[in-house]
């Protein structure tokens, strides 16, 4: 952590400039975008992080890196939340997650502009710039505040898109609300330190969770997958809360593999 933190603040200044300027918007996808800030926050972490952790390969976003890795690995999302940089929605930050045989060691969140670090590490517990947070307490679904996030693959209207409509409508209902932050790393931070009770998303990369993960897990939450399995990087649905409302949340996320079966047939 020693070693990360101070990489990821320089990489922060780098960020911060770029929201306030004007910037290249590229298309990676039809609604997927990427600005040249995301190409160069990357490259800098990389650069530095190759320098003070040389034994860990390093799988950026936007670099076209493998995206799982056994062994010693730092997943790294130079801009989670580019669509909210981009219009100036100050909900974007830097996320960098290590992992060690496929288990989180320690992982950053960083928001420059509204002055956010999260920070893990295994065994130590989970930090908000510094102070020690815990989840929330909420117990039944109905007064849990959850969020979620849009895959980037809901415009094909296909497996995805179906998941995401039929959770809704069957979970909705039974929650106080649900909220669209629009940067996954940040969902994962605000369940951590008990502003939202509970998180699901479905299709996110190894790079958008790595580090939130294990802000969940030691700010004593709960991680699965929708069938309440241990979550890997690189399964397609992953839910996180408080632990205490986990069951509930689970119950109501529509069923994956047949709607991938209903799809495909
Ligand atoms: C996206 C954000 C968003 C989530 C998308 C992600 P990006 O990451 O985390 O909240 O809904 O699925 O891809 O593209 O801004 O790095
Ligand atoms: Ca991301
Ligand atoms: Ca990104």
């Amino acid at each position: 952590m020693k070693k990360l933190t101070p990489v990821v603040i320089e990489a922060g200044k780098l960020f911060e400039e770029g929201f306030h300027a004007a910037k290249e918007v590229r298309h990676k996808g039809v609604v997927d975008l990427v600005t040249q800030y995301d190409v160069a926050v990357e490259e800098l972490l990389k650069k530095h992080l190759a320098e003070v952790m040389p034994e860990f390969t390093l799988i950026g976003e936007e670099s076209g890196d493998e995206q799982m890795r056994a062994g010693k690995a730092i997943y790294i999302d130079p801009i989670d939340g580019t669509t909210n940089f981009i219009h100036k929605i100050p909900v974007c930050a830097i996320s960098v997650g290590v992992w060690v045989d496929g288990v989180p060691a320690a992982g950053i969140v960083y928001n420059p502009i509204l002055n956010e670090l999260f920070a893990a590490e295994a065994g130590v517990g989970a930090f908000h710039n510094g102070c020690p947070i815990r989840v929330s307490e909420t117990v039944e679904l109905q007064q849990s505040l959850l969020s979620t996030g849009f895959p980037y693959t809901k415009v094909e209207m296909g497996r995805d898109f179906r998941w995401v409509i039929e959770t809704m409508k069957s979970l909705l209902p039974f929650t106080q609300d649900i909220r669209r932050l629009g940067a996954a790393s940040v969902d994962l931070c605000y369940v951590a330190n008990g502003i939202f009770d509970g998180f699901y998303e479905c299709n996110l990369k190894p790079w958008d969770v790595a580090a939130g993960i294990l802000l969940v897990t030691e700010a004593g939450g709960r991680i699965s997958n929708h069938r309440g399995e241990p979550y890997r990087l690189g399964d397609p649905i992953i839910v996180a809360t408080n632990g205490k409302n986990h069951d509930a949340l689970l119950e109501k996320i529509a069923d994956y593999e047949r709607i991938e079966h209903e799809t495909s047939s």
